[in-house]
C-alpha cells in the first residue's frame, strides 16, 4: 500500500499514471488478486478484510484521481507556454490601420458639438416625401426642390437628399428645448469632380421660446465651430435662400490654401463655402405643430470639410477605396 501511493505520488507524467492505475485496478491487477484471495480465507475474518479492502481501494482510487488533476494542469500549462506569443517581439509589418478621412472629420465634428450639449440623432435613408421635403415648407411642385436631384421610388418614398428631414421627426418626438445635430449618408442625381451620388450631411437644429434664440446666436456656435475645425480663418455671413430658413445664410471661410489672396481652389475669390444655415421658418414649425418657439438651423458637407482639412483635390477619391489614399492619414 504504501509503496503504492510512493509510485503515484513519484509520477511525473499521465502516461506513467496510466501505467500505475492499470497495475492497481486493472483486470490482473493487484487490487483483483487481493480480492480474489477474499475466497479462501475463513468467513469469520471475511467481512473484516473485505472492508479493509475496499477502503484501501477508495482511498487509491482519491489519490490517483488527485494526482491525475494536478499532472493534467501541469501539462495544459506546458502546452499554452509552448504556443505563447510574444507580443513585445519586433515586427517589421506595420500594418496599423488609419481613420478614413470622412470619419475623422465628422468624429471631430461630434466632439464639437457634444461639447456645446448637442444630442445625435438619426433617420432613414429611405425618406417620405412629407419629412424630406413638405414638412421643411418645400411643397410639391415648389421650384425649389430641383435645387436636390433626387433619387425617387414609388408611394413617395425617395432617397433622402439631405439630412434636415431628421429635424422634423426630432421635433415630432419631442418637446422642446431641442439641441441636436444629424450626421448620415444623403444621395442624389450627381456625379462629377465636386459630386458624388452618396455623400455624408450634418444637420443641425435648435429650438427653445420664442426670443430666446437669435441669428447672434446662430453666428457665434458656428463661427466658434469652424475655428474649432479649421484654427485661424476669416469668416463671413452672405445672404442666401433656403425653404426651411428665414432669414438664411452661407457661411465662408477664407480660403486654407492661399489666406485669402485667390487660388484655382477658391475660384480667385479667396473664399470657401463651407455651410448653409438660418433661422428656421415658421412653416417648419407649423408643420410640426410647435408654437412660440424660435430656432436656428445648419447644414454642412461632411466630404466637403474632410476635402479641406486633407487637402484632398478630388472628391471621388475618398469612395475608391484605394488604399493608397488612406495610407496617407496613418
Ligand atoms: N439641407 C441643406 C442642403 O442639403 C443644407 C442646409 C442649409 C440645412 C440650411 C439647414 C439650413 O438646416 O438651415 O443643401
Amino acid at each position: 500500500m504504501e509503496e503504492w501511493l510512493k509510485k503515484i505520488e513519484e509520477a511525473i507524467n499521465l502516461e506513467e499514471i496510466e501505467k500505475i492505475r492499470v497495475a492497481i485496478f486493472g483486470k490482473k491487477g493487484i487490487l483483483a488478486k487481493e480480492f480474489a484471495k477474499l475466497r479462501e480465507l475463513p468467513n469469520d475474518v471475511k467481512p473484516k478484510v473485505a472492508k479493509e479492502l475496499n477502503e484501501l481501494k477508495d482511498k487509491l482510487n482519491k489519490v490517483l484521481a488527485k494526482k491525475r488533476e494536478e499532472l493534467e494542469k501541469k501539462e495544459l500549462e506546458n502546452e499554452l507556454k509552448k504556443d505563447a506569443i510574444d507580443v513585445s517581439l519586433y515586427s517589421p509589418f506595420n500594418n496599423k490601420g488609419a481613420l478614413h478621412p470622412v470619419q475623422y472629420t465628422l468624429d471631430r465634428i461630434i466632439e464639437y458639438f457634444i461639447s456645446m450639449n448637442f444630442s445625435i440623432e438619426t433617420g432613414p435613408l429611405v425618406e417620405e416625401d412629407f419629412y424630406n421635403f413638405e414638412a421643411l415648407n418645400l411643397p410639391k411642385y415648389h421650384p425649389a426642390r430641383d435645387m436636390q436631384d433626387t433619387f425617387y421610388f414609388k408611394d413617395e418614398k425617395l432617397l433622402r437628399t439631405h439630412t434636415s428631414p431628421v429635424q422634423i421627426r426630432t421635433m415630432l418626438k419631442q418637446e422642446p428645448p431641442i439641441r441636436m445635430i444629424s450626421p448620415g449618408a444623403v444621395f442624389r442625381r450627381d456625379f462629377d469632380l465636386t459630386h458624388t451620388p452618396m455623400f455624408h450631411q450634418v444637420e443641425g437644429l435648435l429650438v427653445d421660446k420664442k426670443g430666446k434664440v437669435s441669428f447672434a446666436n446662430l453666428k457665434f456656435i458656428l463661427s466658434d465651430f469652424l475655428h474649432f475645425m479649421f484654427g485661424d480663418v476669416d469668416i463671413r455671413y452672405r445672404p442666401s435662400f433656403f425653404p426651411f430658413t428665414e432669414p438664411s445664410a452661407e457661411v465662408d471661410i477664407s480660403c486654407i490654401f492661399c489666406k485669402g489672396k485667390g487660388c484655382r481652389v477658391c475660384s480667385q475669390t479667396g473664399w470657401l463655402e463651407v455651410l448653409g444655415c438660418g433661422m428656421v421658418d415658421p412653416n417648419v414649425f407649423k408643420a410640426v405643430g410647435y408654437e412660440n418657439v424660435s430656432g436656428y438651423a445648419f447644414g454642412l458637407g461632411i466630404e466637403r470639410f474632410a476635402m479641406l482639412i486633407h487637402k484632398i483635390p478630388d472628391l471621388r477619391s475618398l469612395f475608391e477605396g484605394d488604399l493608397r489614399l488612406l495610407e496617407q492619414f496613418r
